[in-house]
């Protein structure tokens, strides 16, 4: 079991080919009322969107095993299981020989004793499943604080959202197959999408998250800061490849007396003028909307042949994949994104 969290806790099981994934979640409040409709939407926007995600096809409907009666929670532990129904591990046997580049499999093998690739195993991005479920938890606690959280589709590949986004339209994104900001952006997006598949290649791209009604002071601070526990919880997730806050790498060309926040007073209560720390300082929040992005890299399964080893021989090979992959993972990830802040959100008010 993969573990995170101080006192809301989340304790990641399964593989991808397994009976099932699957997460035990401690320190949800007891006698809160679970919202079915918005944990089945959030496990809807992780799906792959018809042309552009994976043809595998899941239900991924998450079943309480434990602490849980009716809608309403009744232990300070619950367990959530969801079920592996679509598993046709034959187009991954050859990869425990010559293992796919940029996937886990060379190290798994090289580290694990009968480590079997089957569907990429606990590297998968199934495991994000249950990950989802749980952020929708979290995120139906963080209602009740006023704190709300939303993703978006910021780029792919070279198709790219330089505008400023409000709330509102990230939120709005979620109508969008790739979770663009805009229909002209969504079939942008969608079109680099499919010309790569049609190449048998893949693309990356970013998400951008934004964090609303956190209070200046939330947060912890050095190893448990808001900003290190949500880097953290952002590069757990399988093909992430880079995180940064507000304006991050760009703030290194600008100067201080650009880059600083100017703060002043509007209606009684201390606002900043810009945004460009991302709505930390000093690992707390400074009482800005806490903004970042995270950098996804191109689905490492393509169909383009590549170079690669056979372990058995210990001489080069080549490898070209077959089966059921996402040609870019960024739509299916921005659920992934808000679902880990959620769940580091929650955890940092709850702990410091
Ligand atoms: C939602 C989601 C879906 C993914 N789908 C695929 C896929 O279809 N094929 C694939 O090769 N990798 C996929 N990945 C990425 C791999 O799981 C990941 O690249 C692999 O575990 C290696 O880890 P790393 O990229 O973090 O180094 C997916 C990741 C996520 C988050």
């Amino acid at each position: 079991m993969y573990s995170v969290g101080n006192r809301f806790r989340i304790g990641l099981f399964g593989k991808s080919h397994a009976d099932c994934v699957g997460c035990i979640v401690g320190g949800l409040p007891v006698g809160m009322r679970i919202d079915r409709d918005h944990l089945a939407e959030r496990m809807r926007l992780r799906k792959p969107s018809e042309g552009i995600g994976t043809p595998r096809k899941e239900d991924d409907v998450p079943e309480f095993e434990y602490g849980v009666r009716g809608d309403v929670i009744v232990d300070d532990t619950i367990m959530i299981v969801i079920r592996n129904g679509n598993r046709n591990s034959s187009a991954y046997t050859e990869f425990n020989r010559t293992p796919r580049p940029g996937h886990a499999d060379l190290p798994a093998l090289l580290k694990f004793r009968d480590y079997d690739v089957s569907g990429g195993a606990q590297f998968s991005g199934r495991m994000t499943a249950p990950l989802v479920a749980a952020g929708a938890l979290a995120e139906q606690a963080l209602r009740e604080r006023g704190v709300r959280v939303a993703a978006y589709t910021k780029s792919i590949y070279d198709v790219v959202d330089d505008a400023e986004r409000s709330f509102e339209e990230i939120d709005g994104s979620k109508v969008h197959p790739t979770r663009a900001c805009t229909p002209a952006l969504d079939s942008e997006m969608n079109d680099a999408i499919l010309k790569a598949k049609e190449q048998k290649d893949s693309v990356g791209g970013i998400v951008g998250c934004v964090v609303t009604g956190l209070k200046p002071g939330d947060g912890g601070i050095w190893f448990d800061a808001l900003d290190s526990s949500l880097a953290r919880a952002m590069f757990s997730i399988p093909a992430v490849k880079g995180v940064e806050f507000g304006k991050g790498f760009g703030i290194t060309r600008m100067r201080g007396s650009q880059s600083n926040d100017a703060y002043t007073v509007v209606g009684g209560r201390i606002s900043a003028r810009s945004n460009n720390m991302g709505g930390i300082c000093g690992g707390m929040c400074d009482g800005m909307p806490v903004t970042f992005n995270v950098a996804f890299k191109p689905t490492p399964s393509i169909g383009i042949e590549q170079d690669t080893v056979d372990l058995e021989r210990m001489c080069d090979s080549k490898v070209t994949v077959g089966g059921r992959h996402d040609p870019c993972i960024v739509p299916r990830a921005v659920a992934v994104v808000e679902a880990m802040a959620c769940i580091t959100v929650l955890d940092q008010l709850m702990s410091f």
